[in-house]
């Protein structure tokens, strides 16, 4: 999704700040790029297409300034082009502005200024904030003012960073968009994410909704739109700008696969005690009904969490949180668990709003430590990965699965499982990750079957969100089709599409009724003359009916679905590596998607 870079302070370094900010915010997906440099006149270069083509558009100029904004951008009102790029200027090419998010009432507003002479050069809805600035400063307002009275006017939610000609400041706001700021000596920084300015400096303010902020050389200031003053708190990041390089692999999702037992055993340190069989998380909840609502891959992690409270007795169900906002389930004393990785979702954020309205607790699952999610809930629980920046979700769907296996353990425990079994095997799962790591032929499986029509997933209860996610992963990155199915769900209707060109993926863990079951299904695709590969932890016979077995080390029922999704996540890879895919930035996806 869009993001933003602003600073000031850096001197002759500007352009290369915004241009190395705006490459660490690559991962979030975006299809053009921009930027503006600010002293006594506003220059602005922006491109469609990678960072590359701006970083070749700026450099044969002279960019000038010593404040500037940057921007990528990942379309919604009008096509990727040079024009419809961020940063939007005014008729006087004084103004230029970057922003995220979307103005809901542009249309009106650009009729408005159209009939007042104003010209538009973009398709966009952000071209009208420039312009409504200009009419500001053309009635007098200084330029702090002036933006401040654009926002008044905007409603939508928003992101926004200007640069004004003359003035040694960037101004922003947000409404309902992430906006983070930056501190270090001399110089101030003002982004979307973190990861834009962690090299330069640890020190944060994460700005609240409603709020303003103006960065100069002096310093930075906080206020409400109006301009009321905030005190606000200057937070340390924990994790270090290495965090967010490849180290040597050669895909940042290949590094966070392998990085998994790190997030996993981050995830469960300090919160696990085995001896004395129990889990201890900072969090004062108590679980009697649960709903999860939550997108993509997280929503696969909330069918899993839902299954690990129903084990435990509690009703629980995962809702899709877009679905949820319009047709809200009646609410009794349901608790309600926003799941999200980054924590800015527009739609779990949604149905987590519509939740409280109807007088609900709510929680956030998230990775982002200050994420809009984690400061409009009642309560957080952190599943601590470290930063993710892969488009496609994996190191943070295995600690989503750690993390709702401690908030079910801690809050109703494990029904009629061993509580210490389990967390015996949550203890072990780093290693038994590891071990797969280690050991795995899905390359080899990835390279047989590459060229297949189509591929599909099949598993039953807690391997069917595996099934799910195994297919979500192969279509983000690979563009190849593969569709999900509990395992007895296939043959009602979807078997028609089984051929010998079709591998079928069984997630098949343990020797239960689930187990067989299963396992009846893999004959009746292997009836079908369907290759077949058995994920297994060799309790069960389907080995005997599978053309490959990707095996994962014995663990209890809970744990094999963690496991399971890692076979997965290394044959999604390797697919989409041989067939030369972008495999960290796939075609219009975006890593956190902050637009309904
Ligand atoms: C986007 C990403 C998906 C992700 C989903 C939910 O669509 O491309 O990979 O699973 O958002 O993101 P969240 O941050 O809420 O987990």
């Amino acid at each position: 999704m869009c993001g933003i870079i602003g600073c000031v302070g850096r001197g002759d370094a500007t352009l290369d700040t915004l241009l190395g900010g705006l490459a660490n915010l690559e991962y979030r997906g975006y299809d053009s790029a921009g930027v503006a440099l600010a002293n006594e006149s506003v220059t602005v270069e922006k491109k469609a297409g990678e960072l590359d083509a701006l970083r070749e558009a700026v450099a044969g100029q002279t960019l000038h300034g010593s404040v500037g904004i940057g921007h990528t951008r990942w379309s919604t009102h009008g096509p990727p082009t040079d024009a419809n790029a961020h940063p939007h200027q005014d008729c006087t090419g004084d103004v230029a502005v970057v922003h995220n998010g979307i103005i809901e009432n542009y249309q009106s507003l650009r009729d408005e200024l159209a009939e007042a002479g104003h010209t538009f050069a973009s398709d966009t809805d952000t071209e009208v904030v420039p312009h409504l600035i200009e009419d500001a400063l053309a009635d007098g307002a200084d330029p702090e003012d002036a933006v401040r009275q654009a926002l008044s006017r905007i409603e939508g939610s928003y992101a926004v960073a200007v640069v004004v000609a003359g003035v040694d400041a960037v101004f922003a706001a947000r409404e309902d968009s992430p906006l983070v700021l930056g501190v270090s000596d001399g110089a101030y920084y003002l982004a979307s994410d973190v990861p834009a300015f962690r090299e330069h400096t640890d020190r944060v303010v994460y700005l609240e909704d409603g709020e303003f902020a103006r960065i100069d050389a002096d310093g930075f200031s906080v206020s409400s739109i109006d301009g009321t003053p905030h005190d606000v708190t200057i937070d340390t990041v924990d994790w270090d700008p290495e965090d967010t390089g490849k180290s040597g692999y050669d895909h940042f999702m290949l590094k966070e696969i392998h990085e998994q037992p790190r997030a996993l055993r981050q995830c469960l340190q300090g919160r696990v005690d085995e001896l004395g069989a129990s889990v201890s998380l900072d969090l004062d909840v108590d679980i009697a009904r649960v709903q999860f609502v939550a997108c993509g891959t997280s929503y696969h992690a909330a069918l899993y969490g839902a299954g690990l409270f129903r084990a435990a007795g509690i009703p629980a169900q995962a809702f899709y949180a877009h679905e949820y906002a319009l047709d809200t389930p009646p609410i009794e004393d349901d608790l309600v668990v926003g799941v999200s990785q980054s924590g800015e979702t527009a739609d779990t954020l949604s149905a987590l709003r519509e939740a409280r309205r109807r007088g609900a607790r709510t929680l956030a699952v998230t990775n982002v430590v200050g994420s809009t999610m984690s400061r409009e809930c009642d309560d957080t629980l952190y599943i601590r990965s470290g930063p993710e920046i892969g488009v496609a979700a994996s190191k943070t769907f295995s600690a989503q699965l750690a993390a709702l296996n401690l908030l079910a353990l801690q809050t109703v425990g494990a029904g009629d499982e061993d509580l210490r079994e389990v967390i015996a095997a949550l203890r072990d799962l780093p290693g038994d990750v590891q071990a797969i790591l280690d050991s795995t032929t899905a390359e080899e499986v990835a390279e047989e079957y590459v060229d297949s029509d189509g591929f599909f997933f099949i598993g039953r209860g807690a391997n069917y969100p595996v099934a799910l996610e195994g297919a979500l992963k192969l279509k983000e990155i690979s563009y190849e089709h593969a569709e999900g199915f509990a395992a007895g769900e296939l043959k009602h209707g979807t078997l028609a599409l089984v051929t010998a060109d079709t591998p079928v993926f069984a997630v098949v863990t343990g020797n239960d009724e689930a187990a067989r079951k299963t396992i009846g299904n893999v004959k009746e695709v292997e009836a079908r003359d369907a290759p077949v590969v058995a994920v297994t932890d060799g309790k069960s016979d389907v080995a005997r009916y599978a053309d490959h077995v990707l095996e994962i080390p014995e663990t209890h029922p809970r744990t094999a679905a963690v496991l399971a999704n890692i076979q997965l996540q290394l044959v999604a890879y390797h697919v989409a590596n041989a067939l030369g895919r972008s495999i960290d930035k796939p075609r219009n996806l975006a890593k956190s998607v902050t637009v309904e």
